[in-house]
């Protein structure tokens, strides 16, 4: 079930934003933010359109959260690749953005990518109430911005020259910002359309991507580039602190699972309805992409 909902759900997503980007114009900047959306898993966007099943709210509207959620994280990844970060050539099998234009390409498409985000949670198709788009809006703010996603890219890219390597707690922070907030983000958003209680979904969430992250830094070390389409085996040279280099292989592995095991745990309020995410949550830690 989960490998069907998340192959409409990258159908869904990419109608909707060839749709969009249709309407744009036909500039560098254009075409570049085109490419940075195309392929990846979708697996934040799929997070969104479950949580909005589960919480039965129309797919016509929840796909304006999913898409937006996409465009933030094609942008957090065109900025990620860039010299000045991560400096990578590689995303998705294809050059990066910066590769394939140049860097002021990429950091345009990037910041176009941001606002569109935002410009899909305030259009008045993702819901009828005003109300509840302010409050998309105004979450996925805080998820992207200097206390979610921003603050954690500064602190990985502030860990790799730090004079001590970081504790548990410090990594544990620094992913629930970089990864765990859009993650977080993604799985509530059903419920804030639906005004129902989000405190399950972001139990799961937060469980969820950090168990990702960890899941995404063994795969620096074990995975294959051709199957990952993006580099590998470049963490450690930059000194990433990632719960690898401080824990090693065998014990991250085992904290991955439990945070699987904990996340699934958090979504008993949803009975069987919930089991699409709960074999989300295996796979995260199960896959080699
Ligand atoms: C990569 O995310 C960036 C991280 C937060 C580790 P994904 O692995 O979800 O990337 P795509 O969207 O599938 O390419
Ligand atoms: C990137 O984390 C997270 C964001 C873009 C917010 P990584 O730097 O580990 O992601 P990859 O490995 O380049 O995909
Ligand atoms: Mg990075
Ligand atoms: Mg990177
Ligand atoms: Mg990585």
């Amino acid at each position: 079930m989960f490998d069907t909902r998340l192959k409409e759900t990258a159908q869904l997503v990419e109608q909707n934003l060839a749709e969009i980007m249709n309407r744009l114009g036909n500039i560098s900047v254009v075409h570049a933010m085109r490419y940075a959306t195309t392929g990846g898993k979708r697996l934040r966007a799929f997070l969104v359109l479950e949580s909005a099943r589960l919480h039965e709210v129309p797919c016509e509207q929840a796909i304006w959260p999913a898409t937006a959620i996409e465009a933030i994280h094609a942008y957090s990844l065109v900025h990620d690749d860039l010299p000045c970060m991560d400096d990578d050539a590689l995303r998705r099998g294809l050059p990066a953005v910066h590769v394939r234009w140049d860097e002021c390409t990429a950091v345009l498409a990037g910041d176009a990518l941001h606002s569109l985000g935002f410009e899909c949670v305030a259009n008045a198709a993702c819901h009828s109430n005003p109300a509840v788009r302010t409050e998309l809006c105004l979450t996925l703010a805080r998820a992207a911005g200097a206390r979610g996603m921003v603050q954690g890219q500064a602190l990985d890219i502030a860990a790799e020259t730090a004079p001590n390597s970081l504790t548990l707690s410090e990594i544990t922070h620094l992913q629930a910002g970089k990864t765990g907030a859009l993650f977080s983000w993604s799985a509530t958003a059903g419920a804030v359309m639906a005004q129902a209680d989000t405190a399950p979904l972001r139990r799961y969430a937060e469980d969820l991507g950090l168990a990702f992250q960890i899941a995404d830094d063994i795969l620096d070390i074990e995975g294959n580039v051709e199957k990952l389409g993006k580099a590998v085996r470049k963490d450690a040279d930059a000194g990433k602190a990632t719960f690898v280099s401080l824990l090693g292989m065998e014990a991250a592995k085992s904290r991955a699972r439990d945070l699987i095991e904990n996340a699934c745990d958090a979504l008993t309020p949803y009975g069987n309805n919930a089991e699409t995410l709960r074999e989300a949550a295996r796979f995260v830690i199960s896959r080699d992409n």
